[in-house]
C-alpha cells in the first residue's frame, strides 16, 4: 500500500468478512493481470474468458485499459510517471475487487516489471495471477487492431509500446498464453483451465 498524505486516518473494520463473500459467491477472489503489447489480445481474453466464467455462474468484473482511461484515469497520459501511475490506481481498484471476492481481470499494456511488481506486492499470497500475453511485436502489428502502429511507425504517437517505448517480458507469470499460434479459444482454454485447477472458481 502507499503511504496515505495524512497521518489522521485509522482503519475501520467491517463485520462481512472476505471469507463471507467468497462462500456467498462460492468462488475465490482473484485478479488476472493480462499483460502485453497493444493488440497482444489482452481486452479480446478478457472478454471471452469473462463470458466463459460468467456461463459457469461466476462473477466478474473486467477493468480494461481504454476504458478506464476514459474515467478514472482520464488525467493520465503514456509518460512513463503517468504509466506508474495508472498501473498502482488499477493495482488499488482490482485489490479492492479481490477484496470483494470477485474475479477481475485487468487488461493493461503494463509495461514495467516494476509496477507489475509492486501491485502483486499489496495483493495477498495467490491474489495476483499474472497472465503475459504473448505476441511479438510483427504479430500485434499485422493485426493493428486499432490502426495504433500505422500511427506509431509514422511518428503519430510518441512513446509507443513496442516501438519507442520499451515492454519488459514478465519472468514470474503464473499464465502464458501464446497468441502468435494460438486461437482465442484456446488461449481462453489455457487461463480457464489454470483458474480450475487453482482453486479460484470453487470455494
Ligand atoms: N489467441 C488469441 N487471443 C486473443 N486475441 C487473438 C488471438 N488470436 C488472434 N487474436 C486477435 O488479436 C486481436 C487482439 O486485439 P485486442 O484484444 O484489442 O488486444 P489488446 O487488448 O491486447 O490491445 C483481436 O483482433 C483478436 O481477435
Ligand atoms: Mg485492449
Amino acid at each position: 500500500m502507499s503511504t496515505p498524505k495524512s497521518k489522521n486516518i485509522t482503519w475501520h473494520e467491517g463485520q462481512v468478512s472476505r471469507d463471507d463473500r467468497q462462500s456467498m459467491l462460492g468462488q475465490r477472489g482473484c485478479t488476472i493481470w493480462l499483460t502485453g503489447l497493444s493488440g497482444s489480445g489482452k481486452s479480446t481474453i478478457a472478454v471471452a474468458a469473462e463470458k466463459a466464467l460468467n456461463e459457469r455462474g461466476r462473477l466478474t468484473y473486467i477493468l480494461d485499459g481504454d476504458n478506464i482511461r476514459m474515467g478514472l484515469n482520464s488525467n493520465l497520459g503514456f509518460s512513463p510517471e503517468d504509466r506508474t501511475e495508472n498501473i498502482r490506481r488499477i493495482g488499488e481498484v482490482s485489490k479492492l475487487f479481490t477484496d470483494a471476492g470477485i474475479i477481475c481481470f485487468t487488461s493493461f499494456i503494463s509495461p514495467y516489471r516494476a509496477d507489475r511488481d509492486a501491485v502483486r506486492e499489496i495483493m495477498g499470497e495467490g491474489d495476483f495471477v499474472e497472465a503475459w500475453v504473448q505476441a511479438s511485436v510483427e504479430t500485434c502489428e499485422g493485426r493493428d487492431v486499432k490502426g495504433l502502429y500505422k500511427k506509431a511507425r509514422a511518428g503519430e504517437i510518441p512513446e509507443f509500446t513496442g516501438i519507442s517505448a520499451p515492454y519488459e517480458e514478465p519472468n514470474s507469470a503464473e499464465v502464458l498464453l501464446d497468441t502468435n499460434g494460438q486461437s482465442v479459444d484456446e488461449s481462453v482454454a489455457t487461463l480457464v483451465s489454470y483458474l480450475e485447477k487453482s482453486g479460484y472458481l470453487s470455494v
